[in-house]
């Protein structure tokens, strides 16, 4: 017994010693973290990032640079700053993560890119859109947008379109805040007037005194950045409902409104929308056909790939592709330095890391809902190319 044991000890450490001056197959995996909302009304957020990463992992292997790709996942439960802190924390000092990904909302990112700059971790955001994240962290890197991205465009088509008064709502955090800036801003310098604007809360709003208030108002349109989810179904049957659709007054938005996860939901008030945005999954192009497919075959049909999947997908794309560039490095300087001015074709079209910013540069599409075979679908009209987060 003790002879067998000892014998298979010592095959071990020759196994051992084989491995460590082995080829690069036998170094150790790159360990991910996503930190990300998997429960409570933001719950598909989550879902949508972490099916996208699949989904590129399932096209292209898990090896990259030589090292094997590995994800551990942690929910912070809807925003909840002190939690994804905690996580990140964790995932650092105990789970030793070498990149932190992940991030659907503003405050769990924010809470997160401290640690990412002490700990000198690469933290890749796959959603979280309040123009400000990257300046947090030296090795933050946004593959998604930002909301003054998304939103001058549709400002700048509203007034081309003969819109002049506009009344604004937006949800009371920073990619709300941000959206009615970049709203205001550019509407403005197009000629427009904003008549009125008013904020809701992150959290279970109500809109109904909203509602009201906008109709009183008698705008042409309101611009909307709500966070998708129950609250962006909740406010279209409001529009509905409430009878502003039925008093003339437009409906207009960032796409975050009629979020493929969701649209399907909002049912036929939804129908006509216009709205301005950087991914739709009926972008025409072989990119995003090969996108769909695999996400079904990866992940299922019960959630329509949205923005989020799309920047899951494109994250462990720059992940993958840094990899390639850093031999397997994982050193936060190099990692970020291979990520700066890296250009992918996109299931959205064609994108660009800003070396400067560490955000994305990306074209901004003009689309409308449009019913296709008994199924709502963001058509895309019009467009914006190569488009830069505007306040930076
Ligand atoms: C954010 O919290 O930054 C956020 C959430 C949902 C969106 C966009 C931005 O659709």
């Amino acid at each position: 017994m003790m002879q067998s044991n000892r014998y298979g000890l010592a095959a071990l450490a020759a196994l051992a010693t084989l491995s460590l001056g082995g080829p690069a197959i036998a170094q150790e995996t790159v360990k991910i973290g996503v930190i990300a909302e998997f429960s409570g009304p933001f719950g598909d957020y989550g879902q949508q990032i972490l099916n996208g990463m699949k989904t590129y992992l399932k096209l292209h292997g898990d090896v990259f640079g030589g090292r094997k790709v590995e994800i551990i996942v942690k929910d912070t439960t809807g925003p909840a700053p002190d939690i994804a802190k905690r996580h990140a924390q964790e995932l650092v000092t105990r789970d030793n993560v070498d990149i932190l990904a992940g991030f659907g909302l503003t405050p769990n990112a924010l809470a997160v890119a401290p640690v990412s700059a002490e700990a000198k971790k690469p933290m890749v955001i796959m959603n979280a859109a309040t123009s400000v994240i990257t300046t947090r962290s030296p090795y933050i890197v946004r593959v998604s947008h930002t909301l003054p991205q998304d939103t001058q465009p549709i400002a700048q088509w509203a007034a081309k379109n003969g819109i002049k008064r506009v009344f604004t709502l937006v949800s009371d955090y920073g990619p709300g805040v941000d959206a009615e800036g970049a709203f205001t801003k550019a509407f403005k310098a197009a000629g427009g007037e904003v008549v009125d604007s008013v904020r809701t809360p992150l959290q279970n709003p109500d809109f109904a005194p909203f509602l009201q208030r906008i109709k009183d108002s008698k705008p042409e349109a309101v611009f909307v950045f709500l966070p998708p989810g129950n609250q962006t179904i909740a406010f279209i049957k409001g529009y509905e409902e409430r009878g502003l659709k039925q008093a003339g007054v437009k409906l207009i938005a960032t796409g975050d409104l009629t979020d493929d996860g969701t649209l399907q939901s909002m049912g036929e008030p939804a129908i006509g929308l216009i709205t301005s945005f950087h991914y739709s999954a009926a972008h025409d192009s072989p990119e995003n056909k090969a996108f769909l497919k695999a996400y079904a075959e990866t992940n299922g049909t019960k959630l329509r790939p949205n923005f989020m999947a799309a920047a899951g997908y494109d994250g462990m794309a720059a992940i993958a592709e840094a990899l390639k560039k850093t031999g397997g490095s994982v050193d936060a300087e190099k990692f970020v330095a291979a990520l700066k001015g890296m250009k992918l074709m996109s299931p959205r079209g064609p994108i660009m890391i800003d070396p400067e910013t560490r955000d994305i540069v990306q074209t901004v599409y003009i689309r409308r809902v449009e019913k296709i075979d008994g199924l709502l679908y963001n058509i895309e009209f019009d467009k914006y190319p190569d488009v830069k987060d505007p306040g930076k």
